[in-house]
């Protein structure tokens, strides 16, 4: 029996083949006799799941050696914690405001220090980018934060902010990582919630530059020191072990798959079928300007907001899974990750020119 497709936001859709390889190694990992979820951090076995997820995790991304890889616990939300507690050096940062993630980013970071929102598409409903050239930056700030994919407003960078004096960059890519290829080399730090791109929910990936690392005030609970993640390869405590494992089973399929420039090119056909279905139509409508649409995410509203319950209603009759957009803006996002297979983005076409033929 096929499986529906699923446009959740997250915790959203995994390749098939690696929830099947999941099943049939779960009561018994290997011939170990156990399941990944029944033995210990730090034995053998799990050792060797751990050190291959995260060269595979390396490979991809082309991590260069003077970054330090974390695999930690609490979500992209507490990163948006322990970024400031851990860089902010001088006590003040710069935010880039491009929707509802960067306000939680800079809420908590003020929360810690002195922030400088160095530009916001507040003013614009966060329908664009304000261009760089516009950007009020601070020579002696810690760090630039950025968000370089909005989940829900579906607002995505496809460029990198120059270098200013030095000032690291960090990026909260949790909807985008693994996407496409980054040069990891132009960040001080990322960071990414899993439940999109990388397995399941409980897992958050950091990428960091070792020499910002270890200036942490002495108060610092250990648990929020990068330094010290770092320095117990990521097993100060007992790591989600079953979230880790399941990862590295995504790393090894998208290098089945070709890599991240594979990944890349599927991405941006079917985010390009996707918005020129919805740009064709007059019955739906993508608010974001072209140049900083998203790939992953594509939120779109219906001519008649009315029809919204009975859009999600047929859809899913139609096997076409969480499509209902973030309670905050309403309307619909289908959402696109590298799981999504291009059939599924044909079928979601194929039905809203259908429900459009029937109802509009
Ligand atoms: C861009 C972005 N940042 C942060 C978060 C929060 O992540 P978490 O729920 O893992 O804390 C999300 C969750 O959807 C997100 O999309």
């Amino acid at each position: 029996m096929s499986r529906p497709y699923n446009f959740s936001a997250g915790p959203a859709v995994l390749p098939e083949t690696v929830l099947r390889q999941a099943a049939g190694e779960l009561d018994d990992w290997h011939g170990s006799g156990v399941s990944v979820m029944e033995m210990s951090h730090r034995g053998r076995h799990f050792t060797s799941i751990a050190e291959q997820a995260e060269a595979d995790f390396r490979g991809l991304l082309g991590v260069p050696d003077d970054y330090a890889v974390l695999f930690l616990q609490g979500g992209a939300t507490s990163q948006f914690a322990m970024v400031p507690l851990n860089l902010m050096r001088r006590g003040r940062a710069d935010y880039v405001n491009t929707g509802s993630w960067s306000k939680k980013a800079i809420a908590e970071a003020q929360r810690l220090g002195e922030v400088n929102v160095v530009a916001t598409a507040e003013a614009d409903g966060f329908t664009d980018i304000p261009a760089a050239e516009t950007w009020q930056r601070d020579a002696e700030a810690d760090y630039l934060h950025l968000t370089p994919n909005e989940t829900i407003g579906g607002v995505e960078f496809h460029w990198v902010p120059e270098d200013h004096h030095g000032v690291p960059l960090v990026a909260d890519m949790s909807s985008c990582i693994l996407s496409r290829p980054v040069d990891v080399s132009r960040y001080g730090l990322i960071y990414a919630g899993a439940q999109k791109n990388i397995g399941p929910a409980g897992l958050t990936v950091v990428v960091v530059r070792r020499d910002l690392l270890g200036w942490t005030r002495e108060s610092t609970p250990s648990m929020f020191d990068y330094a010290a993640h770092a320095k117990a390869g990521s097993m100060l405590n007992t790591p989600p072990t079953f979230a880790w494992y399941l990862s590295g089973l995504v790393f090894r399929w998208i290098w089945d798959q070709g890599g991240l420039d594979a990944m890349a090119a599927r991405n941006r056909n079917k985010a390009d079928k996707l918005y020129r279905a919805i740009d064709e139509s007059a019955y739906y409508r993508n608010p974001v300007a072209v140049d900083c649409r998203s790939r992953m995410n594509v939120p779109f509203v219906l001519h008649d907001p009315g029809m919204d319950g009975r859009f999600l209603a047929e859809a899913e009759a139609a096997g076409l899974l969480n499509l209902k957009g973030h309670r905050s803006v309403g309307g619909m996002r289908a959402s696109l990750y590298n799981a999504m297979p291009e059939q599924g983005v044909d079928a979601l076409i194929d039905f809203m020119g259908d429900f459009e033929r029937r109802r509009g």
